[in-house]
């Protein structure tokens, strides 16, 4: 079977050979710890699942779903409450927001409702993989600009080329940052802006990551800056700070152009969210913030625990203020292949190396903190053992 060539330019989704290796390991009968996936195991607050149970009762609710192409309106209304409450962004939910299977079905569709092929869409490097994926398939060209630390993590738009400008038609932000942890400013949203605005490109700010923040750092919203909802969206969702990954349920917020288009796109594909979810979604968005500083509480201990024994080891390093990742220098000026490959073959320790984002991820880590207490309390003891001195 020959399948799309557009397919061949993307590499293996990063944690599909992850998990192919660890399922290996395991089969083996090794122990594998894995910090490398973003994904939540304390379970979805129950005033959730127990609306979710009650609206999956009601047969209305089994058929194509409300609005289907934009999500049901007491949904955006909530969602449009949410933010104001959350972020002060007002929002009209006639227009200005839009439900989605979760942020990564908005990117995609995002791409596919806005570029065609042979357009350029910005991106950052290192940057979440899902992005580039998006771009071959809608047959476009990612072009990656460089986000360093020694940048603040911040792309550098004066460095994009004259003839790769003339072509941008898009670009993905993503603040909280995967996989760096970096948080945005307004003064850099606001230059985000000033480019779009003066080269015609259309922004999609990622934000599934707004809530997850530490040491103080304030919410932003990208659509709090003057000018946002001229040049481009917002995606967010219930994923992260609900721990609803599986629920497949998110949200697009902000210029009305770009929403219609991603609206079609979705019109003719999948038909939106099953009701009863976006019904629990209204549940989590109305009366579970407090679900959100419970488990900032736990990722803070877990973060300070990972700290902790980098500095054991010999490799002190301060983490960005941002997400439930840890983006890490590799110890002794280990590649992050050598670092990833003796973690795994030592410790049994399983990570995602920082090339696996982009070339300029080299010599990084990235160290989830989504795994239970004692299994990440078990990781920290394996990697002293094996790098300490
Ligand atoms: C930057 C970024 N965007 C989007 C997603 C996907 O989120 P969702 O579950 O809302 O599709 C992730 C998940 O890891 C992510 O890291």
């Amino acid at each position: 079977m020959q399948v799309a060539d557009r397919l061949q330019k993307i590499p293996p989704y990063l944690f599909v050979t992850l998990r192919n290796k660890i399922n290996k390991a395991r089969a083996e009968g090794v122990d594998v710890i894995n910090l490398g996936v973003g994904d939540p195991v304390d379970p979805t607050p129950q005033s959730v699942i127990d609306e979710l149970c009650r609206q999956a009762q009601i047969p209305i609710n089994h058929q194509y779903p409300i609005d289907e192409e934009k999500g049901m309106i007491a949904f955006r209304r909530e969602v449009a409450r949410w933010y104001e409450k959350r972020y002060g962004v007002e929002l009209n939910p006639e227009g200005e927001v839009l439900g989605l299977i979760g942020s990564k079905e908005g990117c995609h569709h995002f791409i596919l409702g806005i570029v065609n092929p042979g357009d350029v869409v910005l991106m950052t490097d290192p940057g979440y993989p899902a992005y580039r994926a998006s771009i071959y398939m809608a047959s476009a060209e990612p072009y990656s600009m460089p986000m360093l630390a020694e940048k603040n993590y911040f792309p550098d738009f004066d460095q994009v080329p004259a003839e790769i400008l003339k072509r941008a038609k898009a670009m993905f932000l993503n603040y909280p940052n995967n996989p760096t942890g970096a948080c945005a400013t307004r003064a850099f949203f606001s230059k985000a802006v000033e480019f779009a605005k003066a080269h015609d490109i259309a922004i999609c700010h990622d934000n599934p990551y707004s809530e997850i923040l530490f040491e103080g750092q304030e919410r932003l919203s990208f659509l709090s800056v003057p000018g946002a909802k001229d040049v481009g969206v917002e995606l967010n969702s219930l994923s992260k700070p609900y721990n609803m990954t599986g629920w497949r349920i998110g949200m697009a917020m902000g210029n009305r152009e770009i929403l219609a288009a991603l609206g079609k796109v979705k019109e003719n594909t999948d038909s939106g969210i099953f009701n009863a979810i976006q019904y629990a979604a209204i549940t989590a968005l109305r009366q579970e913030d407090d679900n959100i500083g419970k488990m900032l509480a736990i990722y803070g201990r877990r973060r300070k625990l990972v700290m902790e024994t980098f500095a054991q080891i010999g490799s002190p390093f301060t983490p960005q203020k941002g997400t439930f990742y840890l983006w890490i220098p590799a110890p002794r000026e280990m590649t992050s292949i050598d670092f990833t490959t003796a973690l795994f073959e030592k410790a049994a320790v399983v990570v995602a190396a920082g090339t696996a984002y982009g070339r300029h991820g080299e010599g990084f880590i990235r160290i989830s903190l989504t795994v239970p207490d004692r299994r990440l309390e078990e990781a920290m003891e394996r990697i002293k053992k094996v790098f300490g001195s």
